[in-house]
């Protein structure tokens, strides 16, 4: 999971101070390690990486799986769905601001991300010790 949420929210946190527009290509794209000097490069890597948080929602709502103390994900509580919307709203709200190629939307749409990210961390997340987290 964090391997999917960390690394895109940077690419669109990325776009609020650099115009993904601007971003030079990497001498060799096909094997740039950032995604906006990628072949799939500039507003398109912003796009591909608002998607992935967008659907990375749907991995937050899976039965099964397990947070790092044991304890299953409490996708039976009732705001964690709630919680997890956030997230897939932020997610559009960047894809549509990436369409529109448009740096003022990625600030609001990066606001939305971030508020999503700690909405859920703190009820979920930032507790003292790490038995009492997803619960
Ligand atoms: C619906 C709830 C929820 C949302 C939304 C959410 N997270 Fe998390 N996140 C968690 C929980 C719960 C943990 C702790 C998981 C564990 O201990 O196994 C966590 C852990 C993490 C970690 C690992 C760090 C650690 O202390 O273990 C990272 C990195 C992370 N989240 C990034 C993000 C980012 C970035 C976003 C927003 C784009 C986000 N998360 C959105 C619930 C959420």
């Amino acid at each position: 999971m964090k391997g999917i949420l960390y690394p895109n929210s940077n690419v669109i946190f990325a776009a609020q101070d650099q115009n993904p527009a601007d971003v030079p290509q990497a001498k060799e794209p096909s094997t740039a390690t950032n995604p906006l000097a990628s072949s799939y490069g500039k507003w398109e890597a912003v796009e591909n990486s608002a998607l992935a948080l967008t659907e990375a929602a749907n991995l937050l709502t899976i039965p099964g799986r397990k947070c790092s103390n044991g304890r299953d994900v409490p996708i039976k509580n009732a705001d964690w769905p709630k919680l997890v919307q956030g997230l897939r709203d932020a997610g559009m709200m960047s894809f549509k601001a990436a369409q529109a190629k448009n740096q003022d939307k990625i600030l609001e749409a990066a606001d939305a991300i971030t508020t999503a990210c700690s909405n859920c961390h703190d009820k979920y997340r930032e507790k003292p010790k790490l038995a009492d987290r997803c619960m």
